[in-house]
């Protein structure tokens, strides 16, 4: 295994749970459509692109939109979303994140984010740990969703460190294979059940280290 310096950071489900967020959004969104959307549809829209996400409700409603007013509705929703990213406070980041990023970087590894989303800025601003980030990758700098995996090797690029020595941290099933396609190690945040592919599966970061993470891939390895 390559020496491991660089970490990459999914946002939505790794760091802050926006799910919810998404969820009441679309749900506006859908009821407005006539279109039904429930929590378990949400699942589907998890780490999937914005334009992707409305897609798939028009596939549940059975509609059909031209290009202009699927960009239409894309929008309206990014703003109901936005009127909760809006409140959002510094205490919704998902337990031990904090901690684990402070600690991984005095330990010296390189951090960045690598969201899909074009509204992951505002949400670091928000939680208040922009400054815990040597880089951010966001949906703004990418052609190509998840699972490709454009969004991976622009972080390590801007990282300046090669994807062999990068790890992924991914709550998505999308994301997992978009870091593998990058050359990258995956540690899936949820269940062996929803990430099968992940090197390593964790509930989430609480009381884990980056030291944790590096011997379990270890072992992972010599499996
Ligand atoms: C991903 C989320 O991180 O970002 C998806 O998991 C979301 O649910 C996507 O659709 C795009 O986000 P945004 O904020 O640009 O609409
Ligand atoms: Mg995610």
């Amino acid at each position: 295994m390559k020496e491991i310096k660089g970490l990459i950071f999914d946002l939505d489900g790794v760091i802050v749970d926006t799910a919810k967020y998404h969820f009441l959004a679309w749900k506006k969104l859908a009821q407005n459509l006539r279109i039904p959307f429930t929590e378990s549809d949400n699942e589907r829209l998890k780490g999937v692109s914005r334009l992707r996400s409305f897609e798939i409700i028009l596939e549940i409603g059975g509609l059909t939109m031209s290009e202009e007013e699927k960009e239409k509705c894309c929008t309206e929703k990014n703003n109901l979303y936005l009127e909760y990213i809006y409140q959002l406070k510094s205490d919704e980041i998902l337990p031990g994140v904090r901690k684990f990023l402070s600690d991984a970087r005095e330990k010296g590894y390189k951090i960045a984010l690598g969201s899909g989303s074009r509204n992951a800025k505002l949400i670091l601003e928000k939680l208040e740990i922009t400054d815990l980030f040597d880089v951010i990758a966001d949906g703004t700098i990418i052609s190509q969703a998840k699972p490709d995996p454009e969004i991976f090797i622009k972080g390590a690029k801007l990282l300046e460190l090669p994807a062999e020595s990068c790890i992924v941290f991914e709550d998505a099933a999308a994301g997992i294979e978009g870091a593998h396609a990058a050359g990258m190690y995956a540690v899936g945040i949820g269940t062996a059940e929803n990430l099968p592919k992940a090197e390593i599966i964790l509930p989430g970061l609480k009381g884990i280290t980056i030291k944790d993470i590096i011997n379990k891939l270890q072992i992972h390895i010599k499996e």
